[in-house]
């Protein structure tokens, strides 16, 4: 694996390779970024990663400073999942100047969930994801469910800014007793990480309950907020949504649950998908 701190050296070793697969991370790698690794792997001639921690996505009162930078473990990682090229600049590489252009995603996918609860989220990922898909290029690109509403928007925005690429979304890999991998797990102490797990559980059940046909939404997810805050977390939402556009749930629409809480000073999301 060749690791490019430079677009321009990036550049060089990608000049004219066909069947670019692209996946671009945070760092700290875990179980579920190597899967997207192994799927474009299985796709793509030429697959490459990226590690940057990008500070635009970050609110004022958020992670950016704690963040885990664990760069010799992520490339081992990266060479072991089969990963051709590693893209990993500084800030001053990927935002000599100031951003001053940003890609602003539709009010309608911002302004809600995630968008709502971290304003100006959303436009750093999608500003700084149409940056890596300008310089590295390619014909895939991977993201995870994990992150529904990401998806989302970066679908979108291919969409309508025309970028050649297509979107892959991948499953979302779990730990054996249900939690969701994250790089933010890492935060949990023990008890909490013993109690972590609950937020998938919780969104099982409504799964259960809505196959069982129950349709009152709302109820559902207070009594889903209900269990949560009584078990010590501090929910942001429990929500049925539509799988499409993630607008409030209505009949015939394929349906996904989404949460977010707060165990102690972590904040964990989660969703499934209804088939
Ligand atoms: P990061 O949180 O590092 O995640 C990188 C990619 O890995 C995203 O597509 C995310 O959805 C996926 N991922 C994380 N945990 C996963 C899991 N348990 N199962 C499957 N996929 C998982 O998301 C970002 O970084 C950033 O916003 C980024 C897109 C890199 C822009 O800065």
């Amino acid at each position: 694996m060749q690791v490019h701190r430079s677009i321009q050296s990036l550049r060089a070793a990608l000049g004219g390779a066909s069947h670019v697969g692209f996946a671009p991370t945070m760092g700290n790698l875990h179980a579920g970024h190597v899967s997207l690794m192994r799927t474009l792997r299985s796709q793509a001639k030429t697959v490459v990663a990226s590690v940057f921690v990008n500070r635009t996505q970050f609110g004022p009162n958020e992670d950016f400073d704690a963040y885990p930078r664990t760069f010799e473990a992520d490339c081992a990682a990266l060479e072991a999942a089969g990963v051709n090229h590693l893209f990993a600049p500084n800030e001053a590489e990927l935002y000599p100047t100031p951003q001053q252009y940003f890609v602003e995603p539709a009010p309608a996918h911002d302004r809600l969930l995630e968008g709502a609860l971290r304003p100006g989220h959303f436009r750093g990922v999608a500003t700084v994801v149409s940056k890596l898909f300008n310089i590295v290029q390619p014909d895939v690109a991977a993201f995870g469910k994990k992150d529904y509403q990401q998806l989302m928007v970066i679908r979108n925005m291919v969409r309508e800014m025309n970028f050649p690429i297509t979107i892959i979304g991948c499953e979302i890999v779990r730990a054996d007793d249900g939690l969701a991998l994250s790089s933010r797990n890492g935060y949990l102490s023990a008890t909490e990480r013993a109690e972590a797990p609950r937020l998938q559980q919780t969104l099982q059940q409504l799964v259960t309950e809505i196959h069982a046909g129950r349709q009152d939404y709302t109820t559902l997810e207070s009594e889903a907020c209900t269990v949560l805050a009584a078990n010590g977390w501090q929910p942001d939402y429990v929500t049925v949504r539509s799988q499409a556009d993630l607008q409030p749930a209505s009949a015939g629409e394929k349906l996904v649950v989404l949460a977010a809480a707060r165990l102690g000073r972590t904040r964990l999301i989660d969703n499934i998908e209804i088939d």
